[in-house]
């Protein structure tokens, strides 16, 4: 038998024994009670780390005619702060298929009496389109994040900022404008905000006003498809950001928007001899027409079918969508988040088979190296068989 004390033996075998133990402890070297600190960095970090956050829908609100602000409040009195710029992961569950989208939070980051985020008519879209069609307010959702790393850092980036957006990725510069502006940061922006029409510029009216309150901050919308008087028209090139930034060396750039307007800004900016360091893009989800991507196999479709095995488990699984795609709509189970190859949530192991793995995952050396893929950037090019 054991030397222990039996009151210690007891006392041993209940849920919160090892803490009750040190308690008792304490109380009886120094008379101190410490028992009303246990957990209290544990209850810390799940307050401003949730592993879910429990959200509610206070309001929606047009804010083009394909888009639409929503606003969220939480359900369990308490929502994490959050850097201007991150993301939420909102889940959704349509047609008995779990699934989820990041969507970046465009509300300050100084209130968190509500986050909000805006949601964009995507042709085809699986989430957007159901909330932009059955979504109303009282309506709960599951979400993770605040996460990413697309935001301005007060010390490391210049103080002068230049924002390239074009289409619905206007909404993380929203929410780093409205933080800025609304706090008093001493802090120069320069949004330069690409769109078709400009019916379809989102917050076009409070940018606009902004403008004209804020001596810091510049807005200039530049259409694509219309010409219209008092407004730019074309892309945003080289000259048109020169135009606009006259000391092009002295600032950090951030770019957000569709992987086209990107790759064109990317471009511009290489022209203007801009180094890497200065220059921020926000993840964008993956592309829907992954076969245009280079590298892409030759002579493949993304319609062939292939099957992928998990354990006892065998499902169908079309080239042209993710891995993580197919594995949603069989029904298994995926830790998400990003679902653009930054996170490292949805990694799963490739224990046979090919997958072409789209630009930007962000792979670990040690993942690479144990077979480990990102299954929101993979996407199946053979059989294959994978292991969780
Ligand atoms: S969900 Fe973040 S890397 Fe795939």
């Amino acid at each position: 038998m054991s030397g222990k004390p039996i009151k210690d033996m007891i006392i041993g075998t209940m849920r919160n024994g090892p803490e009750t133990l040190k308690e008792l402890e304490m109380a009886k070297k120094t008379g101190k009670d410490i028992s009303q600190e246990r957990d209290v960095v544990k209850k810390k970090v799940a307050q401003y780390h949730p592993s879910v956050l429990h959200l509610v829908v206070s309001e929606i609100e047009a804010v083009s005619p394909i888009a639409k602000r929503i606003r969220l409040v939480s359900e369990d009195g308490y929502l994490p702060p959050f850097e201007a710029g991150q993301y939420i992961n909102v889940f959704c569950e349509i047609d008995g298929v779990r699934t989820s989208r990041p969507y970046s939070l465009s509300s300050s980051a100084k209130q968190r009496a509500f986050y909000e985020i805006t949601v964009a008519a995507v042709d085809g879209g699986f989430v957007s389109g159901y909330l932009l069609q059955c979504l109303k307010p009282g309506d709960r959702l599951e979400a993770n994040g605040p996460a990413g790393v697309f935001h301005y850092h007060p010390v490391f980036h210049s103080k002068k900022s230049v924002f390239l957006g074009g289409g619905s990725g206007i909404t993380p510069f929203v929410s780093m404008i409205r933080t800025v502006l609304e706090s008093g940061e001493d802090r120069e922006i320069t949004l330069l905000y690409g769109s078709r029409t400009e019916e379809a510029a989102m917050y076009h009216e409070e940018l606009s006003a902004f403008a004209k309150k804020h001596s810091n901050f510049h807005y200039t919308l530049i259409l694509s498809d219309e010409e219209k008087e008092g407004m730019e028209h074309g892309f945003l090139n080289a000259a048109r950001i020169q135009a606009h930034v006259p000391d092009i060396l002295d600032c950090t750039y951030y770019l957000c928007g569709p992987a086209v307007m990107m790759e064109f800004c990317r471009k511009a900016l290489e022209e203007l001899q801009i180094p890497g360091r200065s220059i921020r893009r926000e993840v964008f989800g993956t592309r829907r027409d992954i076969w245009n991507e280079p590298g892409w196999p030759e002579g493949m479709t993304g319609e062939e079918i292939f099957h992928i095995q998990i354990g006892e488990k065998q499902i169908e699984a079309k080239s042209g969508e993710s891995v993580l795609t197919a594995l949603e709509r069989s029904g298994v189970r995926v830790n998400v988040c990003c679902r653009s190859g930054e996170c490292s949530l949805c990694r799963v192991q490739l224990v046979s088979g090919k997958v072409f793995t789209a630009q930007g995952a962000l792979l670990r050396y040690a993942d690479e190296c144990f077979g480990y893929i990102h299954s929101c950037k993979a996407y199946p090019i053979s059989d294959l068989e994978l292991r969780f």
